[in-house]
């Protein structure tokens, strides 16, 4: 069985009544009860989390090696900034699915640089809360496809 993080970062604690234009309704605990749920019928065990801080982002990207598969990573704000985000990443070797629920390509420039891509698997983005079970779905299909 597949081990995969939900790793959420800053201001994703307050979904559900942060700027709903963008982000809609749906509160945190609900996409990670989802996703969840979506990793049993995945065949994969999932664990969520969510920090403010990079620094403790980082050291879950870190603590994920040898203890899961893959990480489902919405950076938030630190996907724009974050080179140690992205070297922690690079570091680490596992696949991450680069996750947004908008389409930070279709909003102000500074958000259409993401210094996760260089080193994620692929990004999923614009889909709201779905995204999450897309993301999962992906890294579960890669891992799968993997050669043992
Ligand atoms: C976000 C997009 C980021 O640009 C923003 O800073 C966020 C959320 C998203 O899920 O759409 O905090 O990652």
């Amino acid at each position: 069985m597949f081990s995969l993080l939900v790793l959420n970062g800053p201001n994703l604690n307050l979904l559900g009544t942060r700027q709903p234009e963008i982000y809609g309704t749906t509160t945190l605990a609900e996409i990670e009860a989802d996703c969840v749920a979506r990793g049993e019928r995945l065949g994969a065990r999932v664990t969520c989390l969510q920090s403010n801080h990079e620094g403790t982002l980082i050291d879950a990207i870190h603590a994920a090696r040898g203890t899961h598969d893959g990480i489902v990573l919405n950076a938030g704000a630190y996907t724009h900034t974050s080179v140690a985000l992205m070297d922690a990443i690079a570091s680490v070797g596992l696949p991450v699915v680069e996750l947004h629920l908008s389409n930070i390509h279709a909003r102000e420039p500074f958000r259409h640089r993401s210094y996760v891509a260089p080193v994620a698997l692929g990004q999923i983005c614009g889909f709201g809360p779905r995204g999450y079970g897309l993301a999962l779905e992906a890294l579960v299909a890669h891992l799968e496809a993997r050669p043992a």
